[in-house]
């Protein structure tokens, strides 16, 4: 039974929500692996807009089973907050799991996320400041409170203790006063009586699911390009956004994942700090942006614009073995004369289709641009590949010959319904 994993092959906010949400309707399970609520999912259906930050899309669905893996960070305050509000809109989340691995974001990370960030001056990153880094690095460093903890007698203590050594940074290195242990243990106390019906060993429930050959939908956050390993260190996020982040984020064995998707936007956007070799900085990056309505879904910050990179689109199949692209916008970037792709990257003088791990090199590098025939933006009524204008199809044929992988599903409007669908992902 196939294991289809969605994943974003840029830096995020590729639309990965409306592909998400359309697969999720043939799962059985719907997974989210790495990442926290520095996500933001936008799904629009049947005109109401949906917006997950830690929820897996399945929710949409009645009756879909949705877990929130051991390689997710969860902020237990934001999260009961997001099922009220998804409750209030009418949907139920009984079918939610949520891993007893799974590492809280306390309010030490948010707090220390935002205060080294305002600190960093040049070195800012353009955290989401949702304390994500430093909730994955207490993991590293084995400092964090996972979900377990939170349903133990012992939580009050071991937070006591970690909170000791947060108060001395808060304090010391940044002036701060410190924050208080015992209302931090009665304000965690509601949450495990919120969250306790949620919490258990999905690493067993995702096996067993695996086992009897349910259809299982991953469902990633971020980029590739914000992968901690492949993306533009240090300008990245914490977790695996890429579809190797799957096995470690949930427990699962690696040949659960049958079919990678990589949704690709049909022009690049980048939120944050960091390299960005197509941006453009003109009109028509503005007018992208306007279009698109490129703002952040979770900070609502404007997103930077640029023309589609292949060399990226190149770098996210060979490190994700991309089976599938999933191409969203097509609408929105219809209606320019003409439209570029970036092929590969002048630097120093010689070519490359290989992205550099280098900045210095990143810095240096040159686009170089292949120009297509633009093509109408009205085409949100296309169902059928044949029916799109023929520019638009010498485009993403162009794409599937540079990146040898076949573009599926089409984007065509930010309706559930406005998609142009090219095969089956669970037969
Ligand atoms: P963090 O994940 O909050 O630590 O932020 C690290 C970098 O990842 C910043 O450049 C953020 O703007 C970027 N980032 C984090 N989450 C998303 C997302 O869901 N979409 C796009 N960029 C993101």
């Amino acid at each position: 039974m196939p294991g289809v994993s969605v994943f974003g092959a840029q830096w995020g906010d590729e639309g990965k929500g409306r592909f998400v949400d359309f697969l999720a309707s043939e799962a059985d399970v719907v997974v989210r692996y790495q990442g926290g609520n520095n996500a933001g999912h936008t799904i629009i259906v049947d005109g109401v807009t949906y917006t997950l930050h830690l929820l897996p899309a399945g929710l949409l669905y009645e009756g879909k089973l949705c877990v929130i893996g051991n390689g997710v960070v969860v902020d237990p305050g934001s999260l009961i907050s997001e099922i009220e509000l998804v409750k209030s809109k009418g949907l139920s989340v009984d079918a939610l799991m949520i891993s007893d691995r799974a590492h809280m974001v306390m309010p030490y990370h948010k707090l220390l996320d935002g205060i080294s960030e305002d600190n960093a001056g040049e070195a800012q990153i353009g955290t989401t400041k949702r304390g994500i880094g430093p909730c994955y690095t207490d993991k590293a460093a084995r400092l964090g409170l996972r979900m377990c903890d939170l349903l133990s007698d012992n939580f009050g203590s071991k937070l006591r203790s970690v909170l000791a050594q947060k108060n001395e940074i808060l304090t010391k290195i940044y002036g701060q006063p410190p924050l208080d242990a015992d209302s931090m243990i009665d304000e965690f106390a509601e949450y495990r009586d919120k969250l306790r019906p949620y919490i258990c060993d999905t690493v067993r429930v995702c096996y067993d699911l695996f086992k009897s050959g349910k259809k299982m939908l991953f469902e990633g956050a971020q980029g590739m390009l914000l992968d901690i390993d492949f993306g533009t260190y240090p300008y990245v996020t914490s977790s695996h956004p890429t579809a190797g982040g799957i096995s470690i984020g949930t427990g699962l064995p690696p040949c659960a994942v049958t079919e990678v998707v990589g949704v690709v936007k049909s022009y690049t956007t980048r939120v944050g700090k960091g390299p960005f070799v197509t941006e453009l900085h003109d009109e028509i990056g503005e007018r992208i942006r306007q279009k698109g309505h490129e703002y952040g879904a979770t900070t609502g910050r404007p997103r930077r614009c640029g023309w589609l990179d292949l060399v990226i689109v190149g770098f996210a199949v060979r490190t994700s073995g991309m089976t599938s692209i999933a191409l969203s916008r097509m609408d929105t970037l219809g209606g320019f004369d003409k439209v570029q792709v970036c092929v590969a990257y002048e630097i120093d003088g010689k070519l490359t289709r290989d992205y550099p791990a280098s900045l210095e090199q990143l810095a240096k590098a040159k686009p170089v641009y292949k120009e297509f025939e633009g093509w109408s933006d009205d085409i949100s009524h296309v169902r059928r590949y044949e029916d799109l204008p023929k520019s638009a199809r010498e485009y993403i044929e162009f794409i599937e010959s540079e990146t040898e992988t076949p573009v599926d599903m089409i984007g065509v409007g930010p309706e559930r319904s406005e998609c142009v669908v090219r095969r089956k992902y669970f037969e």
